[in-house]
């Protein structure tokens, strides 16, 4: 037995969800740059989880199901009061709270087709209000309640800043969405279709994904991009911070990715996006900062950016917290992860592969007063 250091190349599960394919990523069938630009992300959750897009009326339906399941059970927004909350990362928030939402969930074990899928409703509306309300919280304000007439990405936008957002702000936030919705058999996406192979719960598979995507060499890694551009803090200091990086042999946060060779499609999405955010705010130097980078770490390293680079000039823009980023990449890739799980609850088998063994060979067990 040999082991393939971090699976590379081995193709664990068949899947009919999203493809990764010569450096093209669909959904079902659907190219992505397709729906970045005319989906909304309703309609990817639909797509995900039904595989064909929905009628104007399933639409509709969906949308309502989302909008009429979005509150908390008080218990819940109570225990965010709880937590040390200046020393928690709402990526931890989230993870606790998900696993919380699970004991007020009478049908959390349930496990018929149905019941499932009323509980991927349920998560993928209550994870906008749980990431919105701990914000708030922590700064001491009152959880805005979501709204039943406004779209997902609205919704989100209204309840972490209690204001409604403009268009501009919305159709980037729709289209940051649509583009983390899913991406094959990501490590998070891996680790919840390995916790429910067991038959467990499809809280627990949330929850053990989100434990997943928190790394930052997965959903971290758009946090630690912001953090990098704000060490840099202007266009002078770019080359120096690389290079020394560079150096030091220290990854560059949001480049790399170890299914794509070309590039990552979702990159130029966002990478237009932050060019244009970035002006109408007044602070073009985030763009111009991450493009040298780009231009450094691509010609120096051959390595280009990935979904995360961007990503993390778009979400800033927005005036939203950087470590938000991370929760917000679980608020799109949620919708992935249920599609996952249902289509493993719906074929199961356990996964449980094996391991290279390389410690000591054969030993006789000596008696502990015998031992030196
Ligand atoms: N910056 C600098 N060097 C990088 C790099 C980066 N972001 N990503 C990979 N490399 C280098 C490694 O140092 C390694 O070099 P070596 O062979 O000389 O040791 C080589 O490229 C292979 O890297 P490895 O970490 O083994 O690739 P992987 O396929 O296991 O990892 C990632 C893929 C995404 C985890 C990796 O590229 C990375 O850590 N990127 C930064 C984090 C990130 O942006 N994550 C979000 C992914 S969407």
């Amino acid at each position: 037995m040999t082991a393939t250091r971090g699976l590379e190349g081995i193709v664990a599960t068949t899947s009919s969800i999203s493809s990764i394919i010569d450096d093209t990523l669909t959904y079902v069938g659907y190219n992505i740059d397709d729906l970045a630009e005319h989906a909304s992300f309703e309609e990817v959750i639909y797509l995900l989880w039904h595989r064909r897009l929905p009628t104007k009326a399933e639409l509709d339906e969906i949308k309502k199901d989302l909008a009429e399941n979005a509150e908390l059970p008080k218990e819940v927004l109570d225990h965010f009061k709880t937590y040390p909350i200046k020393q928690v990362h709402p990526m931890a928030a989230l993870r606790t709270a998900v696993s919380l939402l699970g004991l007020f969930d009478p049908e959390a074990d349930e496990m018929t087709e149905e019941a499932n899928y009323r509980k991927a409703i349920r998560l993928q509306a209550k994870i906008p209000t749980i990431v919105t309300a701990f914000s708030r919280i922590r700064k001491g304000l009152e959880p805005v309640a979501p709204r039943k007439d406004l779209s997902f990405a609205a919704n989100f936008l209204y309840m972490l800043t209690g204001n409604e957002p403009d268009e501009i702000a919305v159709e980037a936030f729709n289209k940051a969405l649509v583009l983390h919705a899913d991406h094959e058999l990501n490590a998070s996406t891996f680790t919840a279709r390995v916790c429910v192979a067991t038959l467990s719960d499809v809280y627990s598979g949330i929850t053990s994904a989100i434990g997943a995507l928190k790394g930052p060499l997965h959903g971290g890694a758009n946090e630690q991009v912001m953090k990098m551009l704000t060490e840099i803090g202007s266009i002078e200091n770019v080359e120096p911070y690389i290079h020394n990086k560079l150096n030091n042999k220290e990854k560059i946060m949001g480049f790399g990715h170890r299914v794509y060779r070309k590039g990552d499609p979702r990159a130029k999405h966002l990478r237009k996006m932050s060019e244009k955010l970035t002006k109408l705010t007044g602070e073009p130097h985030w763009y111009d900062m991450s493009t040298k980078i780009e231009e450094i770490v691509t010609s120096e390293k051959g390595l280009p950016p990935n979904v995360d680079f961007y990503s993390a000039s778009v979400y800033h823009s927005l005036g939203i917290d950087h470590d938000l980023f991370t929760p917000i990449f679980a608020v799109s890739r949620v919708s992935g992860w249920l599609a996952h799980i249902l289509e493993q609850y719906a074929n199961n088998r356990l996964i449980r592969p094996r391991a290279e063994y390389t410690g000591p060979g054969k030993q006789q067990y000596v008696p502990i007063e015998q031992r030196g």
